[in-house]
């Protein structure tokens, strides 16, 4: 079965051919970091702008790359929440007009549980492992620089929060005090290099909510600290640059990892599932794979950001149920659930 799956949730447009949940056959992303970089964050109408321009180009080039037509396409994939409302409204009305014009179904995806999908991609005995119920549940951990979140999934399409960042999102932390470092944008690939050269143990930074009994984040304490002791230093080394890069990664990842696991053991999971964009840091990996008892799975690095192969990934299963979103439900912050409901989050 072969799915394209279409991204346009925030600054990324996407298209990816999947086939049967796990053999990637292309996957385009077209980014527009470098338009919005100048003004230190996303504007929302000039991504949408930009999504409406390359969108059809992405998707043009996603099928040729996978030797695929479109009226060879089962199905598309199309991420819904979270995201900007006239951004998501893009990749929406463009598979709308695609479901409608070919007659092809479509799942309303949303990207969270799709990133725990990334997992799995071309890589088919973890694919075949995760079809069995015995290897369930799975904790997910989504990092990325819109969230910080954990899932309960017993399986496929069962998945529930079990907590989230109170303020800022684990990978916002990373770009902020990348700014603050004058390190450039995104923060968190500059801040995990500039980390190899400094000391874990320079600063004593906090680690927010580490003792909660909850499973929620916080990590503008901690942003607020490292800003306090820049100003503190007043000139600052590039060894000192170098340990306060590696203090702060250091922090955030202890609590990353510490609630996890304690998710993991609360509801004694057989393994973790780890997405978004902050899954690419390799202290994060290595710190999760010396401390877990049960397997921890991560993305190849080309799709922990933003992608449509996930999305792609993901709905097979609800595909393989024949589950699709009926075109007039569509919209921005809905999406499908494995039972056949399309959940409406948009008022
Ligand atoms: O999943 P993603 O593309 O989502 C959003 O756009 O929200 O993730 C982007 C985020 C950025 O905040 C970026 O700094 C962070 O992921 N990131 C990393 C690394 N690579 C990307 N954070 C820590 N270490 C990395 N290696």
């Amino acid at each position: 079965m072969k799915i394209l799956g279409i991204e346009t949730a925030v600054d990324e447009s996407a298209a990816a051919v999947v086939e049967d949940g796990y053999r990637v056959l292309s996957s385009v992303v077209s980014s527009q970091a470098e338009i919005h970089q100048k003004y230190g964050g996303v504007v929302p109408e000039l991504a949408a702008r930009n999504h409406v321009a390359t969108i059809i180009p992405t998707i043009d080039l996603a099928l040729a790359k996978a030797h695929t037509k479109l009226s060879d396409i089962d199905c598309m994939a199309v991420c819904t929440t979270p995201g900007l409302v006239t951004a998501l409204l893009v990749g929406i009305e463009t598979a709308r007009t695609f479901g409608c014009v070919m007659q092809k179904p479509i799942i309303a995806i949303n990207d969270l549980e799709s990133h725990a999908f990334a997992c799995w991609l071309e890589d088919e005995e973890l694919f075949r492992k995760t079809q069995r119920k015995e290897n369930w549940p799975m904790i997910y951990l989504i990092v990325s620089g819109g969230t910080t979140q954990l899932f309960l999934a017993n399986y496929f399409g069962e998945f529930r929060s079990l907590g989230q960042t109170l303020d800022d999102a684990v990978g916002e932390a990373f770009d902020k005090v990348a700014k603050m470092l004058n390190l450039g944008y995104p923060g968190g690939p500059i801040i995990e290099k500039t980390a190899l050269k400094g000391n874990v143990e320079a600063y004593k930074f906090p680690r927010p909510m580490l003792h909660s009994k909850d499973l929620n984040f916080s990590f503008s304490g901690l942003k607020t600290a490292v800003l306090y002791k820049i100003k503190e230093l007043q000139k600052i080394s590039s060894r000192q640059i170098a340990d306060l890069a590696a203090s702060f990664q250091q922090a955030a990842i202890d609590v990353l990892v510490k609630k996890t696991l304690q998710a993991a053991d609360e509801y004694r999971v057989k393994a973790i599932a780890v997405g978004g964009g902050v899954a690419a840091n390799n202290f994060l990996r290595n710190n999760f794979q010396q401390k877990s008892r049960v397997p921890v799975y991560f993305p190849l690095k080309k799709y922990c950001t933003d992608n449509a192969a996930m999305l792609a990934g993901c709905a097979y299963y609800y595909a393989q149920k024949k589950i699709f979103t009926p075109l007039d439900k569509i919209k921005p912050f809905c999406y499908q659930n494995i039972k056949g409901k399309t959940i409406d989050n948009s008022t």
